[in-house]
């Protein structure tokens, strides 16, 4: 057996999840409670024993032990793999291929961006850097800020890092990893950042995995190229400037938010530190979890313009689900928050910072805007918009302060906004998801677990199975699909060879189907739950042939018809003597 199956099968995924999650039984082999990939407050977390996967159903966070421990921990498959081994006392191959392609490739794909970052520095110096500093110049950015941010200058050639990381030897295999070369159709390699400025992305350690490029003149495109994902670089999960930000975030205790590396470095420059920016991508909750631990208190600085509005906007919601204190930033005249800074100055900055609305009136003024607040149907539109949002503040004093606060913004009567509010709280603790509701019917899904689980009746029911029509038509037609053909290739049916055959959605309803199990499926439910196929897909079919005996007489071809009634008189035959049989 291979190690990574040896070491999954002698784990208990249960006692490794119940580490960090407190697991209560709620099923034969189900556990469920609180995610830890995000904040809630009704368990819709799940781990199941027997086929040793964890789901929620909230977030869609799933997979197996091995996935857990990387996402929570952020180590890499070979680091988990290795903590693993070391708790459960399971020795470790000596020569491991892990250890050597897993820390080897990572340690050269650093190397490659120090390399990188070097060679862009001293291109900024030279001759061919002529153009960039002229434009970084133009910016307004100072000596010591190009340094303090490691800009740089990535030349035209398109051959210099091909070049150099050749002489130090990389494996062209390593050096397309590495996000910073790419290949041609006839295998040539060539740098991806040509005649850009570079802005260098650092982890939270301070080694830097990626790159920004801005074009130098309006007619390149795109404005600005980043460096694709890779083994060191996962986009959903890095802020830009983080590493450098996070001391003042602490001491601060508040953290800026803005969209671009050129709002970021503006900021700073004009003293504030504690800035990040997100960088193109949306908001996600990895970003915030890692901004969290320095600080709960942020405020958002996105463009002024509708896309970053509505960026800010979607924020919240990812913001608040992490219990931050949200604020959000505007700033008059259309500016970003580089242009601000150097156009108002540090202390016109500082002003609209300290004076941000709480991300309450920001959100209310925005659907003012859109609505008639004259008339009553305007301000019930308001009202609608607003409260779910109310709902989703997680702490109750600060829940009551803003209901009570919303009723005087927009102009409400207070009676009538309180007893929105009521129903709507009433609703909120109403909504405990115990288990995920399963789309799946009742003998679909008893026959999934049967064929999953139990090798004997899948032998004696999947000749049957394979003849039922109307499986074609059940949502969870593709997991049996892939049953089928698990079967039929002669390997082993179980959870993993069929989950990891499936694309997502319909490995949540695999998930779904599995966890709403409870206790062995016998083998008479098992046969009951064939038949009822068997009978819904004889109704199925009688249902076709009676459609289409009704269409051939109302076009009065009546031959056909009588054929077709034909047709169905058999089936009906089979279907008698069949039950007879049984
Ligand atoms: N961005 C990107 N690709 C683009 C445009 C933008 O990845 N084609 C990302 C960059 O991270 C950029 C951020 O989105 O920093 C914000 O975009 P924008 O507001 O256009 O950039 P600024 O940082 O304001 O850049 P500049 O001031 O240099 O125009
Ligand atoms: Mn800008």
């Amino acid at each position: 057996m291979e190690f990574v199956e040896q070491l999954k099968s002698s784990v208990d995924i249960v006692a490794v999840i119940g580490e960090y999650v407190r697991l209560r039984k709620s099923g034969t082999n189900r556990y469920t409670g609180l995610c830890p990939f995000h904040n809630e407050k009704n368990p819709s977390f799940s781990v199941h024993a027997v086929h040793q996967f964890y789901k929620c159903f909230s977030c869609g966070a799933g997979g197996d032990v091995l996935k857990f421990v990387m996402e929570k921990e952020g180590i890499s498959f070979y680091e988990a793999l290795k903590s693993l081994a070391e708790r459960y006392g399971i020795p470790m191959p000596k020569r491991s291929q892990y250890a050597d392609e897993d820390s080897k490739l990572r340690g050269a794909l650093l190397t490659m961006h120090e390399l990188a970052e070097d060679n862009f520095r001293s291109n900024l110096r030279a001759a061919a850097g002529a153009e960039a500093r002229a434009y970084i110049g133009k910016r307004g950015l100072a000596a010591e800020t190009v340094d303090h941010f490691g800009l740089g200058y990535s030349e035209r050639s398109g051959r210099a890092l091909v070049k150099l990381f050749e002489q130090r030897g990389f494996p062209a295999a390593q050096m397309e990893q590495s996000g910073l070369v790419g290949k041609r159709q006839d295998g040539t390699l060539y740098d991806r950042f040509r005649n850009r400025l570079m802005f260098p992305i650092h982890n939270e350690t301070g080694k830097i995995i990626a790159f920004g490029g801005r074009a130098l003149s309006k007619e390149d495109e795109p404005k600005y190229l980043n460096s694709p994902e890779t083994p060191i670089y996962k986009k959903s999960h890095v802020l830009y400037n983080l590493h450098r930000a996070k001391e003042s975030v602490r001491k601060e205790d508040r953290v800026i938010l803005v969209e671009g590396y050129m709002d970021a470095i503006g900021v700073t420059a004009a003293g504030f530190p504690n800035v990040v920016a997100s960088c193109g991508t949306a908001l996600t909750t990895q970003q915030v979890q890692a901004v969290k631990r320095h600080s709960n208190s942020i405020a958002v600085n996105f463009d002024p313009d509708g896309p970053g509005s509505n960026a800010a906007e979607r924020s919240i919601d990812i913001l608040l689900a992490e219990s931050m204190k949200v604020r959000i930033v505007e700033l008059e005249d259309g500016l970003d928050p580089d242009e601000y800074c150097k156009d108002r100055g540090a202390d016109a900055y500082l002003a609209r910072i300290e004076g941000a609305k709480g991300y309450f009136y920001w959100l209310a003024d925005r659907v003012r805007a859109k609505q008639d607040m004259h008339t009553s149907e305007g301000k019930v539109a308001v009202l609608n918009f607003l409260l779910p949002k109310v709902q989703g503040i997680s702490d109750p004093l600060e829940r009551m302060t803003i209901a009570n606060d919303v009723a005087g913004y927009i102009g409400l009567e207070q009676g009538m906004v309180l007893s929105h509010f009521r129903k709507a709280v009433g609703d909120r603790s109403e909504k405990a998801i115990e288990r995920p509701k399963s789309v799946l019917r009742h003998d679909e899904r008893m026959l999934l677990i049967a064929l999953l689980t139990e090798a004997e009746v899948r032998a004696e029911i999947i000749g049957q199975m394979k003849e039922i029509g109307t499986i074609e038509t059940l949502p969870s037609r593709r997991i049996f699909q892939a049953i089928f053909a698990l079967d039929e290739a002669g390997g082993r049916v179980g959870f993993e060879e069929v989950n990891a055959r499936l694309e997502e959605a319909d490995q949540n309803l695999l998930a779904q189907a599995v966890l709403n199990e409870d206790g062995e499926v016998s083998r008479e439910e098992v046969l009951a739950c064939v038949g009822s196929m068997l009978r819904s897909n004889e109704q199925y079919l009688k249902l076709q042939i009676k459609t289409r005996i009704s269409e051939a007489e109302r076009s009065g071809r009546f031959e056909e018809a009588i054929r077709l009634t034909g047709e169905l008189q058999g089936l009906e035959k089979t279907a008698r003597a069949k039950r007879g049989n049984q």
